[in-house]
């Protein structure tokens, strides 16, 4: 897979794509990451890539030129270009399964002043990752990149798999314990050193179903 970023603040990256699973993905070869600087496809004397709004108001707006030249300088065929911002769909899990098999991810990053709206003619989704404001949309396409390589086959392994994530089964995960057995007196639930491989899925999945109800009802809905 490739994921490319249209970003102004590519610096920003460094340290989330160069560590943990998301560098070793790209040490496997099975993602590359492109940084690109749309403002080096501005085409003004200061390297302006924002303007006032026709018709006024307060902020900028990104102009569609630098992002509109950089994207034909991609070349890039069938790849699901997003555009973050707050209005977007809701990311969640199901869409990162399904972003998880494409060729070619192109990420926009602008800042919520807003986009000029031709920059919408560009893309195939709009996508927000919660109900907040960012200062651009650098984090949510970073935030992005993580939750959908991780799911990439051969970039985890077995033993990490992600076939029990919350949200994979419909459900929150069930508790999680290691040794020692006893600690602050806080005692391992017995059940999980029993060996009893019948009784201990059937903890998991009942704790599952409590925490979903007690957390997150909306999901058992
Ligand atoms: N840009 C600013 N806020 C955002 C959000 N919540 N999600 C995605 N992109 C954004």
């Amino acid at each position: 897979m490739n994921i490319h970023y249209l970003t102004l603040f590519p610096e920003m990256y460094d340290g989330v794509l160069n560590s943990s699973i998301l560098k070793r993905a790209k040490d496997k070869g099975i993602v590359d990451y492109n940084l690109i600087n749309f403002r080096d496809y501005s085409n003004s004397k200061h390297n302006k890539v924002d303007d006032y709004p026709y018709g006024g108001g307060a902020g900028m707006v990104l102009k569609p030129e630098p992002v509109f030249e950089a994207m034909d300088d991609l070349e890039v065929d069938n790849a699901r270009v997003i555009l973050l911002c707050p209005q977007g769909a809701p990311f969640n899990q199901k869409m990162a399964e399904d972003l998880s098999t494409e060729e070619d991810i192109v990420f926009i990053c602008g800042h919520y002043e807003g986009y000029d709206e031709r920059i919408r003619t560009l893309v195939t989704d709009e996508v927000s990752i919660g109900d907040y404001v960012l200062t651009g949309g650098e984090l949510a396409s970073m935030t992005m990149t993580d939750a959908i390589v991780r799911l990439i086959p051969d970039v985890i392994s077995k033993q990490e798999s992600h076939e029990q994530d919350s949200f994979s089964t419909g459900l929150l995960e069930h508790p999680h314990y290691t040794r020692p057995r006893e600690y602050r007196g806080m005692k391992v639930p017995e059940v999980l050193l029993s060996g009893d491989h019948k009784k201990i899925e059937e903890w998991r999945r009942d704790e599952s179903l409590k925490r979903t109800r007690e957390r997150r009802p909306d999901l058992l809905e």
